[in-house]
């Protein structure tokens, strides 16, 4: 799905249903931290006109996701935990190259998001798919194909800065360095990724 190239351990949902809680207060941040992304982008980029736009409409849909999560944990009786650090955005962050090539940079960053957003609607889709809770399953069903937008956005938006083939090249590159983050990421079961 998505051109991931290592699907996550059919064992991560059934441990995850488990521990409902834990994963609705690591995905409400998660969310958090797309709608985040999305402002940093534009803090940074204020002369990218497009990238401006359409993070501009990202972040107000992150933030809705985010609302939407909150829900779900009020609608249980649960509030929101403490965040805690996300190993799996840190390690991909690392391939974002440094230096002053600022478009290549851009590039990097566009694209790990790209990635995230794949991995987080992968796992939305196995959370739609196998849990049990009804009101959950519609939940997960809308964010998973939301996200999967999103992935195409952001490649897409990587495309209007460095030519098509430069992006493909390294959209792929970056997609072997994510399956080997996620071979060697401990399975927990507290944690979207
Ligand atoms: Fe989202
Ligand atoms: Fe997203």
């Amino acid at each position: 799905m998505l051109k991931l190239k290592l699907p996550t351990d059919p064992r991560w949902v059934n441990i995850a249903e488990k521990n409902i809680e834990d994963i609705l207060v690591d995905h409400a941040y998660c969310e958090q931290k797309a709608a985040t992304s999305g402002i940093s982008l534009i803090v940074k980029y204020p002369d990218k006109t497009k990238l401006v736009e359409e993070m501009t409409a990202l972040v107000a849909e992150e933030w809705s996701h985010f609302e939407r999560v909150m829900e779900q944990l009020k609608k249980r009786g649960y509030g929101l935990g403490r965040n805690r650090p996300d190993e799996y955005v840190v390690e991909l962050s690392k391939h974002i190259r440094k230096g002053d090539k600022r478009e290549r940079q851009l590039m990097d960053h566009l694209l790990v998001n790209a990635l995230i957003e794949a991995r987080s609607c992968e796992r939305f889709k196995l959370l739609w798919k196998n849990i049990q809770d009804e009101g959950l399953q519609k939940f997960y069903y809308e964010l998973m194909v939301s996200e999967a937008g999103h992935f195409v956005s952001f490649v897409k938006l990587a495309k209007e800065y460095m030519p098509p083939e430069v992006v493909d090249t390294r959209l792929q590159e970056l997609l072997k360095i994510e399956a080997d983050i996620i071979a060697n990421l401990e399975h927990r079961p507290d944690r979207m990724h």
